[in-house]
């Protein structure tokens, strides 16, 4: 279920050198009712726009107790550019929570695979799964490192893996996912990333495990109407807002 809420900016933060910046807004309902995966949409230019349109953002976190939800973004265009001079107390136009988020079984073990903007999808995973999962992080330099010490919070693994490597160890995310399968013992792998990464690690993964994609395209209404986020799939053409966006990866056509 959805629903337009305005909700209240109660905190916002760039985080560390990374640029990426964090707003926390109260919303009982969406903190209550979402599960990781989904996303939320929100209207971005204010009231005096000469139009509104809404950016599709994934929640990165929500907490019950305080009705408050998380969600994260890079500067990208001027709707999240707008969203980044937001200031505590303003009113966000929200509508969530959106989509189908990841499919999770107790008991089993898990990695939650995260590249780009990718990582803030598979935090409120990690978070909850806890000691059950291992994050697997890859960023392209040190300087975009962020949100490691949430991941650490909850409980779960963590490895982590620059481009270039100007912190920890140089390669790719899919190395350290290809060594955690070597050592056995995973039963699912959940990933959240560009499509080259989420192919290299369907590649990887080939049949070890159960794996599950989150898959990110332009949207429109975010709610299935629009059908501006389409995607071509093994089994039929899926909207990407509403059948998705996690997807098992035994649909997907990886470019
Ligand atoms: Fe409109 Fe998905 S964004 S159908």
């Amino acid at each position: 279920m959805s629903n337009y809420y305005p909700a209240e900016i109660v905190g916002t933060a760039v985080l560390g050198d990374s640029g990426v910046r964090q707003i926390v807004f109260r919303s009982p309902s969406i903190a209550s009712t979402c599960s990781p995966g989904q996303f939320v949409n929100i209207a971005c230019g204010g009231e005096h726009s000469s139009h509104i349109l809404r950016r599709p953002i994934s929640i990165a976190g929500a907490d019950r107790e305080s009705g408050c939800v998380d969600i994260r973004f890079d500067i990208k265009g001027a709707g999240t550019a707008w969203m980044a001079e937001l200031k505590t107390g303003e009113l966000l136009d929200v509508i969530g929570p959106l989509g189908k988020g990841y499919p999770v079984e107790p008991g089993k073990k898990c990695l939650v695979v995260g590249g780009g903007t990718g990582i803030y999808s598979v935090l409120f995973l990690a978070k909850v799964l806890g000691a059950g999962c291992k994050a697997l992080l890859g960023f392209r330099n040190s300087s975009l490192i962020n949100s490691i010490s949430d991941f650490e919070s909850y409980g779960c693994g963590l490895s982590i893996i620059t481009d270039d490597g100007s912190s920890g160890r140089k390669g790719f995310v899919t190395e350290l996912v290809a060594e955690e399968l070597d050592r056995g013992g995973i039963d699912t792998v959940y990933a959240c990333g560009p499509m080259g990464m989420l192919k290299a690690v369907n590649d990887i993964v080939g049949g070890r495990a159960e794996y599950y994609v989150s898959l990110e395209e332009r949207m429109g209404c975010g709610v299935g109407a629009c059908m501006a986020c389409v995607c071509h799939t093994l089994v039929g053409y899926k909207r990407v807002c509403a059948d998705g966006p996690v997807f098992n990866a035994v649909e997907v056509c990886f470019k």
